[in-house]
């Protein structure tokens, strides 16, 4: 049997590579490195039995109508997969894929540590300030931040990704770990100083409260405007899980009545979007105490071809009769 497989944009080639070596696979690629229209989507997914695709595709009945009943899997090349309706995938029996690992996770966790450097020692105000040659001269409190030392951080979902924050946070800082998730992480508070908190009590507690859970129904807006009034006026908050996680207009809100120091966000509400609504004069960017970077937080070289060789090799072991290595469905 040849597999007919459609990839949705250009990724990096180690997982290509695996692919083409492949007798029995038909390989299409989206060939422009850019967002493919959905109307090409909807066209290009026709007659095959395989799509790899990338997060920014909604991956929903509507596509799997295009594609006809043939369509045996969705191979997602990203950690998260609320980008693929699995509902409508397991009525379809399609199987469904994501691309974790431990190389990945470090990506992740190191991303939130940076944001948190950036927020705590007030790195990109301070690079702003300089480059606009307003250093004159040396001032004792002049951009004055806050030490990690001795400070809480809050870890919501302890997976592979919030579990190597804490790690890193309890090994390099000292620092105080809290935890929320939705059970006790045994092995983690063994391992760590971490102690489990209601969310309630670890957003009343946390100097820094970092996001680590999946996109669900139950974590929509788990982060709103309540949660932001339990919050230190000290604290900074990291995203680097999903954008709708936050209420984005509420934050905006916590942000100029000074509710909370500051945000780390490598994920928005309405991405690309920065601002949902760009009508609201109140705008993330024209904040000083907002580190924003774009969707970036897994983007080294190393984790992006890791995720495409688990793509690949996920695809391999389906085509081959087994079970997927990273099968979400
Ligand atoms: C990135 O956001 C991913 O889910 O891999
Ligand atoms: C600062 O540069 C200091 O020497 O304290």
């Amino acid at each position: 049997m040849i597999y007919k497989i459609f990839v949705t944009r250009e990724i990096p080639d180690e997982g290509i590579k695996l692919l083409k070596a492949d007798k029995r696979i038909k390989l299409e690629i989206y060939e422009k490195d850019k967002q493919i229209p959905r109307r090409e989507l909807l066209k290009r997914v026709k007659d095959k039995d395989i799509i790899l695709s990338i997060l920014t595709e909604r991956i929903d009945d509507e596509v799997f109508n295009a594609a006809g009943p043939q369509l045996k899997m969705v191979a997602n090349y990203a950690v998260g997969f609320d980008n693929v309706d699995l509902v409508e995938a397991k009525k379809r029996g399609i199987a469904v894929t994501n691309t974790p690992s431990e190389q990945i996770s470090e990506s992740v966790a190191e991303h939130t540590i940076a944001f948190m450097f950036s927020l705590a020692k007030r790195i990109c105000e301070a690079d702003r300030f300089t480059r606009a040659g307003k250093y004159k001269a040396w001032g004792p409190k002049l951009l004055l931040g806050t030490d990690f030392y001795g400070k809480t951080v809050g870890i919501i979902g302890t997976g592979r990704i919030g579990s190597g924050v804490v790690h890193r946070l309890h090994d390099g800082f000292n620092m105080k770990i809290l935890y929320n998730d939705i059970k006790r992480n045994p092995q983690l508070e063994k391992e760590t100083s971490a102690k489990f908190r209601t969310l309630e009590q670890l957003l009343k507690e946390s100097d820094f409260v970092s996001l680590h859970v999946p996109l669900s129904p139950s974590t929509r807006h788990l982060i709103s405007s309540k949660q932001f009034k339990m919050m230190k006026k000290t604290a900074f908050l990291i995203n680097t899980a999903r954008g709708p996680i936050i209420d984005e207009k509420a934050l905006v809100k916590a942000l100029s009545k000074k509710e909370i120091a500051g945000v780390g966000l490598d994920v928005y509400e309405c991405e690309p979007m920065i601002d949902c609504d760009p009508k609201d004069n109140l705008d993330l960017r024209e904040m000083d105490n907002v580190v924003l970077t774009p969707h970036t937080a897994s983007a080294t070289l190393e984790t992006r071809q890791e995720m495409s060789r688990l793509a690949a090799e996920n695809i391999l072991m389906f085509i081959n009769g087994k079970t997927p290595k990273n099968i979400v469905r």
